[in-house]
């Protein structure tokens, strides 16, 4: 089921990705960590295949994407769960460890992940578009485009989520806010991909229930 900031499930959503057992395994563990939000995970991979169909991937791509926003923290387990899931601000040494999961998690998987796609969305979702991410400080379309999909997906999701140290914003608010933030932290074109993937989503379900159909403005 799609988590409610998502709307509703949409009639070509995919099915999340099988994933061999020993991958399941380490994902049902993240979603039972302190300090992760249980479910993120899908649903980031959910919505970075909207909006990579949004932006017309071929479906090889689709599915390096799914597969790539699905395992996109699993290098958080490595970090301490009293970290995650701190409800105040974080030390400058608890901020370098929690930077650190991009690159465990591709260390954790790169042995038997042989797909370079997958990789680099686990190593690079947190680059930002003018260079101020981590780990390596890319910058524009030297960042992968699968990465670029989930950093603006995972932002979004995470907004939508309640955690420890906030609460969950409402979805016109973390819309806004990725607006605000296109073509410094985001991709731009990923940004309005993502909006129009919501969207279409609300469209479809509000032609189920006879509902107008509203497009946003602003
Ligand atoms: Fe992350």
């Amino acid at each position: 089921m799609a988590p409610s900031f998502l709307a509703a499930v949409a009639p070509d959503d995919p099915p999340v990705p099988a994933v061999e057992p020993r991958l399941r395994r380490l994902l049902d563990d993240l979603d039972r960590r302190d300090g992760y939000a249980p479910g993120h995970s899908t649903a980031v991979s959910t919505l970075a295949v909207r909006i990579g169909r949004a932006l017309g991937l071929d479906e090889v791509s689709l599915a390096h994407l799914a597969l790539g926003a699905l395992l996109h923290d699993i290098g958080k387990l490595f970090i301490d769960g009293r970290v995650l899931a701190k409800p105040t601000s974080l030390s400058a040494t608890e901020w370098k460890a929690i930077r650190l999961h991009p690159v465990l998690g591709e260390a954790l998987l790169g042995p038997d992940q042989s797909e370079a796609g997958v990789l680099s969305i686990i190593r690079w979702h947190h680059e930002r578009w003018d260079g101020g991410g981590y780990p390596d400080g890319l910058s524009g379309s030297s960042i992968p485009l699968g990465a670029r999909i989930v950093a603006a997906a995972d932002a979004f999701s995470a907004m939508c989520e309640p955690r420890a140290y906030r609460s969950a914003v409402v979805r016109d608010e973390a819309v806004e806010e990725l607006e605000r933030t296109s073509w410094s932290h985001f991709d731009g074109g990923c940004v309005h991909a993502l909006i129009e993937s919501l969207n279409l989503t609300r469209r479809d379900s509000d032609r189920r229930h006879n509902l107008p159909f509203v497009r946003r403005t602003a």
